[in-house]
């Protein structure tokens, strides 16, 4: 099983190119076999799970072609099964995107129920209130959704949750049924909207993305297009967290500063000097970094993606620190493998005491989810000795290139496999 090893102690410094968001693509990605004309997308992030949502689409007979590692082009009209299989959503539960896509275009689909993860019980409710909503017959049997409808029609739908999900995947199917559908109290992410300007670009006609109404009129058909995913909010706060906690001076490059706005906001609280440019943030860490409270909301809140990677400078700051996590009912568990570093925090169920301290000592901890993983890699990076991380083929799902990064950085963490290769960094850092 592949490892991270890191030598702590260097402040992070230079600039650093940010890739497109995930959590984009792997809607866009969906939303892309909508058509039967061939669509480019670009700006794909190298990441394992672009690569599985990929296999999902081809799984279902559409044409992909892979033009280089961050550019693809799909065309819908080969696909031949309506029908996304257990292993696909096993690996990522976003291939259920393909349900809203397939119910809007072919009113069928068949999706295997995605699980719960690590961070949560992850319940899809409000996708098939939405789909119902619409007019689609939905049926659970033997661990599958079957997804059906003779016509979708436009509807006015009010989400019990705040959910990114389900936003997206019933506005995909709204995006091609009759008439006019109002959908509110809806998920406001800068990766929603840019599902909908995507889908815009195909030719469909979605208005309010990004406010707490989406009005979307049907169309018969989606045509073809070329599209650019955003930049990845989540993977740039990642690393203007990683400056803050090794007292370093970052500057994260081709990002849209306004998707990080209370990322920013918080650094300063906790004593970073932060400078936008027009699609650059620079951070700079100097000194004792301050104390906080932080709650995990909807965007434009506080998001929980970046909730552990706050959790590991909180917990080197002055002070004591608080956290709500009130999106995800089990994403604090990072926070007791911060504590085999020596951080000092206290944990009732989706709330969290910390009590910051000098240092934290390299130890050998594990990656439960994806942002819990990169966080305990800044914590690696800020802490003393040496920290191995195991687990991190959570961490390549969502980073691509993550040590690279790091290392253009001046981090000393390099992926090993065995002992031997840990023996051989241990020599090599000294
Ligand atoms: C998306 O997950 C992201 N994943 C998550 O990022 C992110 O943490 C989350 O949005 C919140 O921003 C992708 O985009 C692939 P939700 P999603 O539906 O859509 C409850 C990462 O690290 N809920 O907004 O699954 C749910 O339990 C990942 O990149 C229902 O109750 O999140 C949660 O408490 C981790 N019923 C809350 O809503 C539903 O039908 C928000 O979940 C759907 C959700």
């Amino acid at each position: 099983m592949e490892q991270y090893i890191i030598k702590g102690g260097n402040p992070l410094v230079g600039e650093v190119e940010i890739g497109g968001a995930k959590n984009a693509a792997l809607a866009i990605l969906a939303a892309a076999v909508m058509t039967d004309e061939t669509v480019l997308i670009d700006n794909l992030p190298d990441v394992n799970d672009i690569n599985v949502m990929l296999d999902a689409i081809s799984g279902i007979g559409a044409t992909v072609k892979r033009v280089d590692c961050h550019t693809v082009k799909i065309n819908g009209s080969t696909i031949g099964g309506l029908n996304i299989d257990y292993d696909f959503i096993k690996k990522i539960r976003a291939s259920y995107y393909l349900l809203g896509a397939l119910l809007g275009k072919y009113k069928r689909a068949e999706v295997a129920l995605p699980g719960g993860c690590n961070i949560g019980s992850r319940p899809i409710d409000q996708h098939l209130k939405g789909f119902r909503a619409l007019g689609a017959e939905i049926e659970i049997k033997n661990g599958k959704i079957v997804a059906e409808a003779d016509v979708l029609r436009g509807t006015h739908l009010y989400f019990d949750v705040v959910s990114v999900g389900a936003t997206i995947n019933v506005m995909m199917s709204a995006a091609m049924a009759d008439g006019l559908t109002v959908m509110e109290n809806v998920a406001k992410e800068p990766h929603v909207v840019d599902v909908a300007n995507f889908l815009n670009s195909m030719g469909a006609n979605i208005r309010g993305a990004g406010t707490d109404v989406i009005r979307i009129r049907g169309v018969k058909s989606l045509r073809k297009s070329e599209y650019s995913i955003i930049p990845d909010q989540i993977e740039a706060g990642t690393f203007m967290f990683a400056a803050a906690a090794t007292k370093g001076d970052v500057t994260v490059l081709n990002v849209i500063p306004k998707h990080l706005d209370s990322t920013i906001s918080k650094l300063i609280d906790i004593g970073c000097e932060v400078e936008e440019f027009d699609d650059a943030v620079r951070v700079v860490s100097k000194g004792k970094l301050k104390c906080t409270q932080v709650k995990t909301l909807p965007y434009p809140g506080y998001p929980t993606d970046m909730q552990p990677q706050i959790g590991v400078a909180l917990a080197l700051a002055g002070g004591t620190s608080t956290i709500t996590e009130s999106i995800f009912e089990n994403r604090l568990k990072y926070l007791s493998e911060l504590a085999r570093m020596g951080a000092n925090v206290k944990i009732d169920r989706s709330f969290a005491t910390i009590e910051g301290v000098r240092k934290f000592s390299g130890a050998r901890v594990s990656a439960p989810d994806l942002r819990a993983g990169a966080a305990l890699v800044i914590a690696g990076l800020a802490a003393e000795g040496i920290t191995i991380v195991d687990d991190i083929v959570y961490i390549q799902r969502g980073y691509e290139n993550f040590e690279g990064k790091l290392r253009s950085l001046g981090g000393v963490i390099e992926r090993v496999v065995d002992a031997k290769e840990i023996q051989k960094f241990k020599l090599k850092v000294g």
